[in-house]
């Protein structure tokens, strides 16, 4: 039998119609007992390909697989029960043609009965996502800032400070909206421009550092939590600092199993009474 069989999730349908409505609630998410905890609060749940940073200590997202994508995007389903779940195509698994696209997301999509997928691109991935959408696959795109072009980017850095760069990232979106995205993350976008696009497009736009012009936020769980100590972007806003509250247990843990006052008598099983 299916494990996503009862699905009462969110749709896809019903995120695009929150734009001018209610403002989306995004977080990252990769495993089931955070799903579990995020699900209540969110909308929608990203399995992002930052995953490969946060729980695989990679410097980018370049070496992440759709093994691994698979593997966590089963691991949020189980976990979400209302909200929308959305996983990312992996660097590599998508560029090569749009045939080669359905098929990654095909997998994504039974494997782990997710609601659509995440894309990075513009104007250059447009036809994939008309592709993806127009045979039953909902496409979440994302411009600005994109993670998987690290590498000819030369680097991560703030978009749309120049007028060519500005008008690329407008061009990049109409494109993707045109394609039929449900929605679209826009990364690491100067204000101006994020209020512009979000204004213009008909589906809402999940901002990650740029500004609260656009229609809904996304953050990475870990930075949310405090949990992750590589570099903190400035739009990443800690909402606690659990970081040192793991720390704490650890040492209690281990100083009580070096002294030997744990496991203690409750924490053990004594022969059954006859
Ligand atoms: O991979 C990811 O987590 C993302 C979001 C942060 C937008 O793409």
């Amino acid at each position: 039998m299916s494990t996503h069989a009862k699905q009462k999730r969110l749709t896809t349908a019903s995120i695009r119609a929150m734009k001018g409505r209610d403002r989306v609630v995004c977080l990252t998410a990769y495993t089931t007992p955070i799903a579990r905890l995020l699900d209540p609060h969110c909308d929608l749940l990203l399995v992002g390909d930052s995953l490969g940073m946060v729980l695989y200590g990679m410097d980018t997202t370049v070496g992440v697989t759709l093994d691994m994508m698979a593997a966590h995007g089963l691991a949020v389903v189980r976990g979400a029960e209302r909200a929308c779940v959305i996983v990312d195509l992996p660097f590599g698994s998508y560029q090569v043609s749009k045939e080669r696209a359905f098929l990654s997301a095909l997998r994504l999509m039974q494997e782990t009965g997710c609601d659509g997928v995440k894309l990075e691109g513009g104007e250059e991935m447009a036809e994939t996502v008309e592709f993806l959408v127009a045979r039953g696959i909902p496409v979440f795109g994302h411009v600005g800032l994109m993670p998987q072009l690290v590498n000819t980017a030369g680097g991560f850095r703030s978009m749309g400070h120049s007028d060519a760069e500005a008008e690329k990232i407008r061009r990049d979106a109409a494109a993707i909206e045109q394609a039929g995205a449900f929605a679209l993350v826009i990364e690491g976008t100067v204000e101006p421009l994020a209020r512009e696009i979000t204004a213009s497009l008909s589906v809402p736009t999940i901002g990650i550092g740029a500004s609260v012009a656009c229609d809904g936020q996304v953050l990475v769980v870990d930075d949310v939590l405090g949990l992750f100590d590589g570099f903190k972007p400035k739009f990443v806003k800690r909402f606690a600092e659990l970081g040192p509250v793991v720390s704490s247990a650890v040492q209690s843990y281990a100083l009580e199993v070096r002294d030997g006052r744990f496991p203690a008598h409750e924490h053990t099983f004594q022969p059954r009474k006859r």
